[in-house]
């Protein structure tokens, strides 16, 4: 089967990226630009930066700070009702997940009308929606390359994804310079999110020859700088290879979709707030250790990039090192390994399950069948 491929019209990767910003500002001739972004990136001074390079081209802007991370269908609402109301013609989304999702989907909700829960599914809206240039700071969900985009129903305590070819920004600006002000707790999730996607792409029943490239060599980028990265913030050189491997890792999601690590952690995220990296941390090995008879060749080539000493090995063998070198990532950069640690408890495991379980297009996208039974049964493993 033949599946499309997709990426945004244009994109700036590696250090140095945002001195094309004023450049692609002027080539959209927008003259009023909405930055939608968050207090932790304003507090580290991004959005001044990226203000003075939006207008040096010739725009004018204003800056709407207020998105909450994990943020929820009402943020999108309220803020593509602000753009259609004052008329912005480009929106320019900068942070992590949080603030470019929203950008992303607000550009199109303002165009199409409605609420965003109207649109879960696939290419369910009929227009296209205003321009968008999105701006990571984060090493992490690969949002700027994605046609996805991830919001907490409130009422149903779930997340809930947006799949649209419109959602794709038409400019994508990867810097590593602006995810150098990270701390360590929110590069270590933020990373181990990014290896997720190029792990669970890799594997997944969609992936292709040409998703291949990318999700192989970020995982190899990140599995070498991740540590690095989350021990000594300042060090460019891993913060790019971080980059550039969330970046490779989103090119390999969007086309070729995650599995059930996601739909197994978005009941964490929708019911207990856990971070949307941690979420996938915690039930990063567990799920993998499951998936690995779906396809021990691919995770023998995981557990090689990883840098395990494949050599002489069984693929059974090969394919368990990946497991075990993911424990061993996940223990280093800090993050918990028990879902007690989160807050969750013995009797909100059916409540996990069932959310789990009406994730079908992540878990017909994974390599392994998984049944109620199996869920449930990785949740207690991971108690
Ligand atoms: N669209 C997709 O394809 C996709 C994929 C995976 C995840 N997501 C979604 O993305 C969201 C999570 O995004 P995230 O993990 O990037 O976290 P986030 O955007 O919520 O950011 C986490 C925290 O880090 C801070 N921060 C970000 N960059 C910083 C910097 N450079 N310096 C200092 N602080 C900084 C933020 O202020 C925030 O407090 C979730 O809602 C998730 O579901 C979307
Ligand atoms: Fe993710």
């Amino acid at each position: 089967m033949v599946f499309p491929f997709r990426l945004p019209e244009v994109v700036y990767l590696g250090q140095g990226a945002l001195e094309h910003l004023s450049g692609e500002v002027k080539k959209f001739k927008a003259d009023k630009v909405l930055l939608i972004t968050d207090k932790g990136v304003q507090a580290a001074g991004m959005d001044k930066l990226v203000r003075t390079c939006i207008e040096e081209g010739g725009a004018q802007v204003d800056i709407f700070a207020e998105i909450d991370a994990e943020p929820s269908t009402d943020t999108v609402d309220s803020v593509a009702k602000f753009v259609r109301e004052n008329g912005y013609n480009l929106l320019v989304g900068l942070g992590g997940g949080s603030p470019m999702d929203v950008a992303k989907a607000s550009a199109v909700l303002a165009v199409n009308g409605g609420s965003i829960k109207d649109y879960v599914g696939i290419e369910l809206f009929p227009e296209k929606g205003v321009p968008t240039i999105l701006i990571p700071t984060t090493a992490g969900t690969g949002s700027e390359v994605t046609q996805n985009a991830i919001f907490a129903f409130k009422e149903e305590q779930v997340k809930k994804g947006i799949v649209s070819s419109y959602l794709l920004p038409r400019v994508a600006i990867v810097d590593p310079a602006l995810t150098l002000s990270c701390p360590p707790r929110v590069t270590a999730a933020t990373g181990v999110d990014a290896l997720v996607h190029a792990v669970e792409s890799y594997t997944a029943l969609k992936a292709t020859l040409q998703t291949d490239i990318y999700a192989l060599e970020a995982i190899r980028l990140i599995s070498e700088s991740i540590r690095t990265a989350v021990s000594n913030g300042q060090d460019l050189a891993a913060r790019e290879k971080m980059s550039v491997g969330s970046f490779f890792a989103g090119v390999s999601l969007a086309n070729a979709g995650v599995g059930a690590v996601h739909a197994l952690a978005y009941p964490l995220g929708g019911k207990f707030h856990v971070s949307h990296g941690v979420s996938n941390a915690l039930l990063f090995a567990p799920v993998m250790e499951f998936n690995c008879v779906g396809n021990l060749g691919k995770f023998a080539c995981v557990a090689e990039a990883m840098g395990q000493p494949v050599a002489g090995k069984s693929p059974r063998e090969a394919a368990l090192l990946a497991v075990r070198a993911v424990k061993e990532l996940v223990a280093d950069v800090g993050i918990p390994n028990s879902l007690r640690e989160v807050g969750v408890a013995e009797e909100d495991i059916e409540f996990l399950t069932v959310s789990a379980e009406k994730q079908t297009r992540l878990l017909t996208n994974n390599p392994r069948l998984m049944t109620r039974k199996d869920i449930e049964s990785i949740y207690r493993k991971t108690l």
